[in-house]
């Protein structure tokens, strides 16, 4: 049977790193500031706070709980759980289904780093005057081949690394890539922050404008609370499976949770400075990071050539593997059901995937409305919905005993059994009222 012979994960750190590299991705570098851009600064950094540790958090919990309890891949996970009811069974089809429609536009903004990432190498930022860099992006984007060919490259690498297998694969591309990308931003900030006219951009993050809170905000911030720690889509219940039995589950969700939620502050501090500095518009929306920092290196470049240089190189490189680190997690999630539930191999089912995400990423990458349309769809509509079932799914579809097991990891955590009615508080009363209120007035208001 496939779960006998699943791998899991080698111990408490590497499930954090595993994790933390699904979760740590373009979401915080590239999503978070602009969404921050266009929905109103500090008054939406406090409610992505607050909807992290009150909201996202328990789902997060609970879809390792799924995961873990079932040992399986995302589809199977629901079927078993539920004993094969069929709504559930479809719940677990649209958990595969949906990652991959992510991976297909996520790997367009991945191939746009590789593209900085050549320009970093051939010093084009210290090239091009500091005020004219910004441009450089819209004549990248509206290149017909650039963006696909730098698409495809992106996708072919993450699938081949998915194709290694979780252990060496994923598990080894995850421990090296985060330190390094923790370090990055601190020096990207520290130089931001510096710069003249960037104090504006901290006290944009710092101070809310009350008269900015729509109740749309509620929902553009949980919709990217989820998306920055990979809910809904069956990556963490995918990640939750090779979790050992023994593992502290509540320590490792806290963990990566909280540094997600640091890192996307970080970039925050990272690139708002800067964009106000460049005179950039923060709303600018996709392209911010693409044309607030290269800004930074362009400036840079004029007094520390070398160090410019360097940095700029490197931080392109540490967001291409953070952000692959999460293409992995979502392409990991349809091949353990391709290779599981279908019986394809492993190598067989990566291929299929490359091409299925390929095809639907050059149309998203030739049409920014295709692009835009999806993007919204998955994180402003499917997320919330998913995210919604697998906490309805703990609360109310499993007896208690089950997560409480899960909790206290069948006895080896004892001390997690006291918080336990709070979480399960929150999983099956808090997580689902909120998300359900959020997504209607998203709508009628
Ligand atoms: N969380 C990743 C990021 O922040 C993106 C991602 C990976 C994702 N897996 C996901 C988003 C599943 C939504 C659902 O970049």
């Amino acid at each position: 049977m496939a779960t006998q012979n699943r791998e899991n994960f080698g111990g408490r750190l590497a499930v954090i790193l595993a994790m933390a590299g699904s979760a740590i991705g373009l979401g915080n570098i590239w999503r978070f500031p602009y969404m921050v851009g266009e929905h109103g600064g500090a008054v939406f950094v406090i409610i992505y706070v607050v909807c992290t540790l009150l909201v996202s958090l328990p789902v997060f919990i609970a879809e390792v709980m799924i995961g873990r309890r079932s040992h399986t891949n995302a589809l199977d996970a629901f079927a078993r759980l539920s004993r094969q009811h069929p709504f559930w069974k479809g719940v677990g089809y649209l958990s595969i289904l949906i990652p991959l429609l992510i991976a297909s536009y996520y790997s367009v903004i991945g191939g746009w780093s590789l593209d900085y990432f050549f320009k970093s190498c051939t010093l084009t930022f210290m090239r091009t005057p500091p005020e004219s860099v910004s441009d450089l992006f819209g004549t990248f984007v509206s290149s017909p081949w650039a963006p696909v060919l730098t698409h495809l490259a992106f996708l072919g690498v993450s699938v081949l690394v998915v194709a290694g297998g979780v252990k060496s694969g994923i598990e080894k591309f995850s421990k090296i890539t985060l330190p390094v990308l923790f370090a990055l931003i601190l020096v990207i900030l520290t130089y931001s922050i510096s710069l003249p006219g960037a104090g504006e951009g901290v006290r944009y993050l710092l101070y809310p404008d009350w008269s900015q809170l729509t109740p749309r905000t509620f929902a553009y911030a949980l919709g990217q609370s989820f998306y920055s720690l990979s809910l809904g889509m069956g990556c963490i219940i995918t990640y939750g499976s090779y979790v050992s039995r023994k593992e502290n589950i509540v320590a490792t969700s806290a963990g990566t949770a909280l540094s997600d939620l640091l890192f996307a502050i970080l970039a925050g501090f990272a690139i708002m400075p800067a964009v106000f500095a460049a005179g950039i518009e923060p709303g600018a929306g996709p392209g911010l990071i693409f044309q607030s920092i290269p800004f930074v290196f362009a400036k840079m470049g004029v007094e520390l050539p070398v160090i410019s240089a360097v940095a700029s190189i490197l931080f392109f490189l540490a967001i291409i593997v953070a952000a692959m680190t999460s293409c992995i997690s979502l392409i990991e999630v349809g091949v353990a059901f391709l290779v599981e539930r279908v019986h394809m191999t492993r190598r067989g089912a990566c291929w299929a995937l490359f091409l299925a995400c390929g095809s639907l990423g050059v149309l998203c990458s030739l049409s920014s409305p295709v692009f835009d349309f999806l993007d919204w769809l998955c994180s402003n509509i499917l997320l919330l919905l998913m995210a919604l079932l697998a906490v309805l799914f703990v609360g109310f579809v499993l007896p208690r005993r089950v997560p409480l097991d899960e909790f206290t990891s069948r006895g080896h955590c004892p001390a997690n059994g006291r918080i336990f009615p709070l979480v399960y508080f929150l999983i099956k009363w808090v997580a689902p009222i909120a998300v359900v209120i959020i997504f209607f007035t998203n709508f009628i208001l």
